[in-house]
């Protein structure tokens, strides 16, 4: 009898040539996943390629930018005809600016939002095609605690993931309309120990740094890697993007005045920038830094996530036991009221 040989499971990963996306690229293939890896610089492909196969991965790597959609979708058809479909899809890549508002041009804003957020389209429009007509596979994107409460100096990245927010909200009511079992899953990020601060475009005066605590993006990886597992609607990674996103539904007039007061110190650090510095909004800074930052010396390798549902689960039970408890209260003191009332009608029936 032939053995049926089981399809090694196949994930595509945007923007996996360093920081976050490069060690969820590792991270799957350390499970022996074949690993579709896109992304603009050569040299950081070239290095994770090394990673993914020294890992125990499967690599096919694609030079595209994710703001053109017909590269994303190109490179999908490849990844599908060599692999023979696929499993997962992240979304991942990103570009920033660090300006004020009034400082950022509209063609800032617009470079950015058609990679950080038009990117995440293009790559889950390319993903749906393969996987819509099999009817299975899942789409993770990568948001952050920045997607719920925006930040002062980057006003192009966090409206940019506040919309991934919202185009994955619509898409997900699309496809329980159409009773389809694609999954998609949105993994909110705390502050993590990547490349990006040394090569995001900035005006500011002093060189950038993730407001802390740090995560390495190993750490991250493996949220990302068991995400795209269960696909819970939405994984919040760290106790500081809880703060972030829970503070804000609360108290976000309070929460403007603290960043305004403290959120231009926080992103900064005391060292003057490099006015001259390469930077990669629009073209790769080609270079091989690999997945981690400047920050190894304050980045902590462990970080605890949790569904968010669990959340909303704990205050309808805390609500429930208010009501009853109030409802229980009230109904006390009405049978308490109604004996008052007849025993005092009986001692006025005995006088
Ligand atoms: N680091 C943090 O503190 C933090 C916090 C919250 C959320 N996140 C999220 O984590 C994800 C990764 O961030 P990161 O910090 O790892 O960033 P990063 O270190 O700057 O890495 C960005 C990756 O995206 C690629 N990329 C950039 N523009 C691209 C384009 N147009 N087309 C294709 N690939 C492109 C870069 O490679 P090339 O330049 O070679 O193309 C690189 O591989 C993002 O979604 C970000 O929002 C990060």
């Amino acid at each position: 009898m032939r053995k049926q040989v089981e399809r090694k499971r196949t994930v595509v990963v945007t923007g996996a040539s360093a920081g976050v996306g490069r060690a969820v690229a590792c991270e799957f293939a350390r499970h022996g996943w074949n690993v579709g890896l896109i992304a603009r610089g050569e040299a950081g492909l070239h290095g994770t390629i090394e990673d993914v196969v020294r890992a125990g991965g499967r690599p096919m790597a694609f030079a595209a930018d994710v703001a053109d959609a017909d590269a994303v979708s190109q490179a999908a058809a490849e990844v599908v005809a060599a692999f023979g479909g696929i499993d997962v899809w992240v979304n991942n890549a990103m570009v920033t600016v660090y300006a004020p508002v009034q400082q950022t041009s509209a063609e800032e804003f617009r470079r950015v939002t058609e990679v950080t957020y038009l990117g995440q389209v293009h790559g889950t429009l390319a993903a749906l095609e393969h996987m819509v007509p099999k009817d299975s596979g899942t789409i993770v994107h990568i948001g952050s605690a920045l997607a719920y409460r925006s930040i002062p100096l980057q006003a192009t990245y966090c409206a940019a993931k506040a919309a991934v927010r919202g185009f994955v909200d619509s898409l997900r009511s699309e496809l329980l309309h159409d009773g389809s079992k694609v999954r998609l899953t949105m993994v909110q990020l705390p502050a993590v120990n990547t490349p990006q601060f040394d090569w995001a475009r900035s005006v500011l005066p002093r060189k950038l740094e993730p407001v802390p605590p740090i995560y390495q993006p190993e750490a991250i990886a493996r949220h990302v890697y068991a995400a795209a597992q269960a696909a819970p609607r939405e994984l919040w990674i760290g106790t500081s993007a809880w703060k972030a996103i829970v503070g804000n539904m609360v108290i976000p007039g309070w929460i403007d005045g603290y960043l305004a007061r403290h959120g231009y110190r926080g992103e900064m650090t005391s060292v003057r920038a490099n006015k001259h510095r390469a930077d990669n909004l629009y073209e790769p800074v080609d270079t091989d830094p690999g997945a981690h930052g400047r920050f190894d010396d304050r980045a902590v390798g462990h970080v605890a996530a949790a569904d968010p549902k669990w959340l909303k689960l704990g205050l309808a039970a805390a609500l429930g036991l208010v009501a009853g408890t109030t409802l229980f209260a009230t109904e006390a003191q009405g049978r308490h009221d109604a004996r008052r009332q007849s025993a005092g009608r009986r001692l006025a029936c005995r006088d």
